[in-house]
């Protein structure tokens, strides 16, 4: 494996979404341990795989504000109730294994078909993301968990090909594929686990409301956007680095919570209308490092519960300021929730929008054409949590002010 250059692990969107409930409260029933093949079936899985602390997907996991640590270091054998177990979930009645969330666990070796992890079939929930799988396949066994809500195995090193048994959840709501890419140093390439049957997983997968794709190497680019119009349910979509082309699709502005498709060479122009009011739970939009112009519309600064906005790398223009008439009508009052701003990299102009002084973390509105001058007060009890301000490559002039 030393032929293997891991990356080093880059945080393309920022996911806001909540962790995995791993452990839910149920009455004292100490008496009734968990299912004795269940138990065994673990034990078998975590004795399949080493534990690596130093491995660099642990940093990566770290980085994203995680502690890693070896979950399942705790599983003892002898008499002990499974479902006490870190990172175990059951059923307090049946007492079957319904949740396991191993992220972020140091876990380092192999998932082949006849691993023990597939004899579990009441998982609802499974997430293995962050650890290092190489150089396992998707097993086509992941689509024989019948009850599973949730599927994430972002981050893991997996290579090959996303198996088309994934289409045979029925109640899967959330699938992270997401970030599971490496170089190949032998080679010198860059490789992508691919996913030549997305079409058909996603028109199957009806009930998805989250669907992670960072950097998964799409087959069919061209139709593949189009075989998500159906997923009504959809509240927050992330295809990061995916290779899509063309006009951004209609439909993304039904995505209620995250929309993230960065790094994609989508062109045009943002729609000068949409209805807002389904946006209201938008939290994070991300369209940076795209070939996207025109004029930002108002809008887009009107999303009261909007973290994030990323419009970085594209080609829009035009003023950010916004004229009195405009502001009477629309105040720009809601874009009070924003945290990070990153406007870099675009061709924007004129002065500095008063609102910026609203955003609390990080502010980036580098390589511009912004003219004009800081404004000299400002209220700084608002920005005593900014950590970056970057104003680089403009046309600012005037005194800084102190
Ligand atoms: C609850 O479980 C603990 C052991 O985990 C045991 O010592 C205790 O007696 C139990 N209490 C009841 C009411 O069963
Ligand atoms: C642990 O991971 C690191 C970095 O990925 C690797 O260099 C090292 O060889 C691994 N250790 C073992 C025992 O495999
Ligand atoms: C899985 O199959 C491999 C051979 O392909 C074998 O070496 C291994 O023991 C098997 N593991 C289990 C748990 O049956
Ligand atoms: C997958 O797990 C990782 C690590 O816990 C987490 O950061 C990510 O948000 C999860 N994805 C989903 C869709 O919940
Ligand atoms: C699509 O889902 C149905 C019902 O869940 C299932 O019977 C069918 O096999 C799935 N199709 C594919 C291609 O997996
Ligand atoms: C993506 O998939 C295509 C077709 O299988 C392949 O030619 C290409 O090398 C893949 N790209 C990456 C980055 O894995
Ligand atoms: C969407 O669903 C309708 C009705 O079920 C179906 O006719 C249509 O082909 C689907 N579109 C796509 C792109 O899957
Ligand atoms: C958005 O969702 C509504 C139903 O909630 C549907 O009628 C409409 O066609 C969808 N719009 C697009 C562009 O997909
Ligand atoms: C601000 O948000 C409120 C409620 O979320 C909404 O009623 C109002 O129309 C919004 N204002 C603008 C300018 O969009
Ligand atoms: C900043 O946010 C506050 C609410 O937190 C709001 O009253 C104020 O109008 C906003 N200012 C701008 C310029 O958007």
């Amino acid at each position: 494996m030393g032929y293997l250059l891991r990356l080093s692990l880059c945080l393309l969107c920022l996911s806001l979404h909540s962790p995995l409930t791993t452990s839910s409260p149920y009455p004292n029933s100490s008496a009734q341990l968990c299912h004795e093949d269940e138990r065994f079936a673990m034990l078998e899985f975590k004795n399949s795989l080493a534990i690596n602390v130093s491995s660099s997907i642990s940093q990566a996991c770290a980085r994203r504000g995680q502690v890693p640590y070896a979950k399942t270091a705790s599983w003892k054998a002898a008499g002990s109730d499974c479902c006490q177990w870190d990172g175990v979930t059951c059923n307090p009645l049946t007492r079957h294994i319904i949740g396991l969330d191993l992220s972020c666990s140091e876990l380092q070796g192999t998932i082949p078909a006849n691993s023990t992890l597939f004899t579990l079939r009441h998982l609802r929930s499974l997430n293995l993301a962050f650890n290092d799988f190489y150089p396992s396949r998707i097993s086509p066994e992941f689509g024989r968990f019948s009850r599973l809500k949730r599927l994430n195995l972002s981050t893991c090193f997996f290579t090959g090909k996303v198996p088309l048994t994934i289409a045979q959840l029925p109640q899967l709501a959330s699938l992270d594929l997401s970030d599971n890419y490496y170089i190949d140093l032998k080679l010198n390439e860059f490789r992508e686990l691919e996913m030549p049957d997305f079409n058909v997983i996603v028109r199957n997968l009806t009930g998805l409301r989250e669907l992670y794709l960072d950097l998964v190497n799409v087959t069919s680019k061209a139709t593949a956007l189009s075989s998500l119009t159906n997923l009504s349910s959809l509240m927050a979509l992330s295809l990061s680095g995916c290779g899509f082309s063309g006009p951004l699709p209609v439909w993304i502005w039904n995505i209620t919570r995250e929309i993230c498709l960065s790094n994609n060479q989508f062109t045009g122009k943002l729609p000068s209308m949409v209805d807002i009011s389904k946006l209201s739970q938008l939290t994070s939009f991300d369209l940076s490092g795209n070939s996207l112009e025109g004029k930002v519309p108002s809008w887009l600064f009107s999303l009261p519960s909007l973290k994030v906005l990323f419009l970085d790398f594209n080609q829009f223009s035009g003023q950010l300021t916004i004229s009195e008439d405009v502001a009477r009508a629309s105040p720009l009052t809601n874009l009070s929730s924003l945290m990070s701003l990153s406007l870099s990299r675009c061709k924007f102009s004129g002065p500095l929008p008063v609102w910026i002084l609203n955003v609390t973390q990080e502010i980036d509105l580098s390589d511009n054409q912004f003219t004009g001058k800081l404004p000299s007060m400002v209220d700084i009890s608002k920005l005593s949590q900014l950590t970056s301000f970057d104003l680089s490559f403009n046309s600012l002039d005037g005194e800084v002010p102190s």
